[in-house]
């Protein structure tokens, strides 16, 4: 009886010491890369405020899109996204985005754009997908990205030289050009056959030009479980769906880490051929995987459903007139509580521990320097 009431405190100061350890700990940060800038090309997960400048109607350019930072900057979020808390660990100021005239880009810059696929309009016009709001797919990412860094370096060497600090993120990329395929009514295996070599090429060639203009860091993460989202558990739940241990549309999940192993595949080979340069895997699946293994650990009540958002087993309609932003679509009382803010984007929160468990894998894999 005594012995067990000296073990159970200590157990007890023992997690503590580790929680504090695992959550505070400076050495785990990205500041000893002593980065000067990052450069990030993708889609709606890391835009900090691009699409809204292409389309400033858009939902997510006002509230509730970020009212736990009490600013609508045109996150698909409540508040920051990975790349923000990214950037914080790195020690330097948020990325801003490339569209709006009013960025500053002294510490790098944010080319994603919500809604973009990996191909370009033209390969989506030939699988007969329905366009994307913005045609900016990764190769005009790309092409933005040459463009901006001619205003600061000229020749390759002059270019290897002043990006020699700089971290570049390639991704996540290439969930949309599934994503639309699949709401299209194409199969897994049409889609595992006929895009994904194609989807895989195409990021392997942004990342061989980046590599060109002068990266020595880039980090290419992959897709995360999107057969988790609100509005996939809507749009593909049936009486035939075979579920995992969370609840989450097993075949769609199974496909997006094929999409991920083959992208891994295709690190290895751009290694091999730049082996001046890290090139590192972001597994997002596994950050988020780790979310799901610790849910109440996190202080998360509700995976599954939005936060903002009305309908359903998921707490989303797909009809424009009831998703988060519409007029009378109703919010959560704790968006902490919640890993979805709305059908499809992370929240606050979730962001938060994602990228801190994505920070801690990929830090070792930098070699940074301390
Ligand atoms: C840039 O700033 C001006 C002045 O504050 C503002 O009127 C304009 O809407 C801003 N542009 C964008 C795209 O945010
Ligand atoms: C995207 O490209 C297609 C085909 O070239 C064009 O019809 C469409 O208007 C473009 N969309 C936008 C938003 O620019
Ligand atoms: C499963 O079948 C039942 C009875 O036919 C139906 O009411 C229910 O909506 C179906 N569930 C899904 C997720 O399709
Ligand atoms: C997260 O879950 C894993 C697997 O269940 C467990 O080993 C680990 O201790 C948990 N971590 C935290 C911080 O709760």
């Amino acid at each position: 009886m005594s012995s067990l009431q000296l073990v159970f405190p200590l157990v007890l100061i023992f997690n503590l010491i580790f929680i504090i350890q695992h959550y505070s700990c400076d050495a785990q940060d990205l500041k000893r890369c002593r980065f000067d800038a990052i450069y990030q090309l993708g889609d709606s997960i890391s835009d900090t405020g691009n699409s809204i400048v292409e389309i400033p109607q858009a939902y997510h350019a006002r509230f509730p899109y970020g009212q736990t930072i009490n600013k609508a900057t045109g996150r698909p979020s409540d508040g920051f996204l990975m790349i923000d808390y990214i950037a914080q660990s790195a020690g330097l100021p948020l990325l801003e985005p490339y569209e709006n005239p009013n960025s500053s880009f002294s510490h790098g810059v944010d080319f994603s754009v919500a809604g973009v696929t990996a191909s370009t309009v033209k390969t989506l016009i030939k699988w007969h997908i329905p366009l994307p709001y913005s045609n900016n797919s990764l190769s005009v990412q790309v092409k933005w990205l040459k463009k901006h860094l001619s205003t600061f370096c000229n020749v390759k060497k002059d270019c290897h030289r002043k990006l020699k600090s700089a971290l570049f993120m390639v991704g996540t990329i290439g969930a949309n050009d599934y994503d639309f395929a699949f709401f299209q009514g194409k199969s897994i295996e049409e889609v595992k056959k006929v895009m994904v070599p194609r989807v895989i090429q195409t990021i392997k060639t942004a990342i061989q030009k980046v590599i060109d203009y002068g990266a020595f860091r880039v980090v290419v993460p992959g897709i995360f479980q999107l057969g988790c989202t609100p509005s996939l558990l809507t749009a593909f739940s049936s009486n035939n769906s075979v579920y995992d241990a969370h609840g989450c549309l097993k075949d769609y999940n199974d496909f997006f880490m094929y999409h991920n192993n083959h992208l891994q595949v295709a690190l290895q080979k751009i290694r091999k051929k730049n082996p001046h340069v890290r090139i590192i895997y972001g597994d997002i699946y596994g950050a988020l995987q780790w979310v799901l293994d610790n849910l109440s650990n996190l202080g998360f009540k509700s995976f599954k459903k939005s936060c903002c958002g009305i309908g359903g087993k998921f707490n989303f309609s797909p009809s424009l007139k009831k998703m988060c932003g519409a007029h009378g679509v109703p919010i959560c009382s704790n968006p902490k509580e919640h890993v979805f803010w709305d059908g499809g984007h992370f929240s606050h929160q979730a962001s938060k521990y994602l990228s801190k468990w994505l920070i801690k894998d990929i830090l070792p894999k930098l070699h940074c320097s301390t």
